[in-house]
């Protein structure tokens, strides 16, 4: 991979997506063998799946474990049925927690059934303290430049709690969901302050319809409109992009 210099998140071309989930899992192999109560943030999509089977694999082979590992979710949404297959709780057990040897306690998320959503959020901010905060935490970016589900004209200091979906989250949903009209309309999300209180965030984007809001995250002015540009100045983030999703950014 190589690093171009002086951007900001600090970024870096791999050659392939392999790479960058070869990276990731070296990063949070390192805290879980060494720290004595790792805490690592999870995100979904489909851009962190490589590293993902990445970290199952190497379960699988070298007998890396997670048991002593809490997770917490990024986001969740709001008003789907227990179990439905598209609930991130439903898809990160199915892309990687069942695969690995958490302990199903410390698999944390949002609690978007709860009857007082805003006590839910702050009772997940508790949690995240609780547990001495996030080691590391994953990110993808939507087109849209949301992080997590901290759609354009999220705040700074915007903590965890309940937000309306974007048209633009909604229609890349949409397929998945066979409708747009199936799609959730809000979701319980980590705030921008929250993930920025990670000690590490890694950053993933792949492909060219990432290559936008890759240059924005870059280049456009630090404010809510682009909310990835808020990872800017982080002490220890890093963006992992292919060449594709480089395209507008390569000098
Ligand atoms: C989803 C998630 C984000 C994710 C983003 C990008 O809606 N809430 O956490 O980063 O959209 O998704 P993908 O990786 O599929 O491009």
């Amino acid at each position: 991979m190589r690093a171009i210099p002086g951007t900001d998140p600090p970024t870096f071309v791999c050659e392939d997506k392999a790479e960058a989930a070869r990276a990731i899992a070296d990063e949070i192999e390192t805290i879980v063998r060494k720290d004595a109560t790792p805490v690592i943030g999870l995100a979904t999509g489909s851009t962190p799946i490589g590293a993902y089977q990445e970290l199952v694999r190497r379960h699988n082979e070298d007998g890396l474990s997670f048991e002593r590992t809490t997770v917490f979710n990024l986001d969740e949404f709001i008003g789907l049925p227990p179990k439905h297959p598209l609930a991130f709780r439903t898809w990160i057990r199915a892309n990687l927690c069942a695969q690995l040897d958490l302990w199903p306690a410390l698999i944390r998320f949002p609690d978007v059934n709860a009857p007082d959503l805003a006590a839910a959020g702050r009772a997940y901010e508790e949690e995240i303290r609780t547990a001495g905060g996030v080691d590391l935490q994953l990110l993808g970016i939507g087109r849209n430049g949301h992080i997590g589900f901290n759609e354009p004209g999220a705040a700074l200091d915007s903590r965890t709690r309940e937000v309306e979906l974007h048209p633009w989250t909604r229609e890349d949903a949409a397929p998945q969901f066979d409708g747009l009209q199936n799609v959730p309309q809000r979701a319980m999300t980590m705030g921008v302050a929250t993930i920025l209180d990670a000690k590490r965030l890694r950053v993933l984007a792949f492909g060219a319809r990432k290559a936008e809001i890759v240059r924005a995250t870059l280049e456009a002015e630090r404010n809510a409109a682009v909310p990835s540009t808020w990872l800017r100045g982080h002490p220890d983030v890093r963006l992992y992009v292919d060449r594709e999703a480089a395209a507008l950014i390569e000098t």
